[in-house]
């Protein structure tokens, strides 16, 4: 668990210097996903889907096997993570009755809202995260993955 914590203190000290004066969301959506997807041997998919009004999220920038395209707020791991603006760590995929299966090999899968931190109402994307382990998320990635946000203001 220390390991993880450490990496995930360079990944947000490299992320900081790599997005420090960007604004393009679609620009750090990409850096983002590249280094988480790098960073950790157990993310298999690494993605955002970005809030394009109407209750439906469309993939953004990710790396990892094709995602899916449209995820209505109503469906789904994410939509429930837009729909509540609560992170989702999902431990076994398969205990999931509204999980939407991209791969077959996905065991387990977080989500984490990304809002602007000035407007903590308003959804930007969700961060969706998937791994072939199972349990592959616990508090470390909760609460790293939601510092993300502050790329994003
Ligand atoms: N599993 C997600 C769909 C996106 S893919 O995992 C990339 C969900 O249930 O919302």
């Amino acid at each position: 668990m220390g390991d993880k914590v450490e990496r995930y203190r360079v990944l947000l000290r490299t992320l900081d210097s790599l997005c420090r004066g960007e604004t393009d969301r679609i620009t750090i959506m990409s850096t983002i996903a590249c280094e988480l997807f790098h960073t950790f041997d157990c993310f298999d998919w690494v993605g955002f889907y970005r809030n394009v009004g109407g209750e439906t999220l469309k993939v953004g920038p990710y790396q990892g096997e094709h995602g899916c395209l449209t995820i209505p707020f109503s469906d789904g791991v994410c939509g429930k993570c837009a729909r509540e603006l609560a992170v989702q760590n999902v431990p076994d995929v398969t205990k999931i009755p509204y999980h939407i299966a991209c791969s077959s090999d996905t065991r387990s899968e977080i989500a984490v809202p990304i809002v602007s931190p000035g407007r903590p109402d308003e959804l930007v994307a969700v961060l969706d995260i998937d791994s072939n382990l199972p349990a592959a998320f616990d508090s470390v990635d909760e609460d790293s993955l939601i510092k993300i946000n502050r790329y994003f203001s």
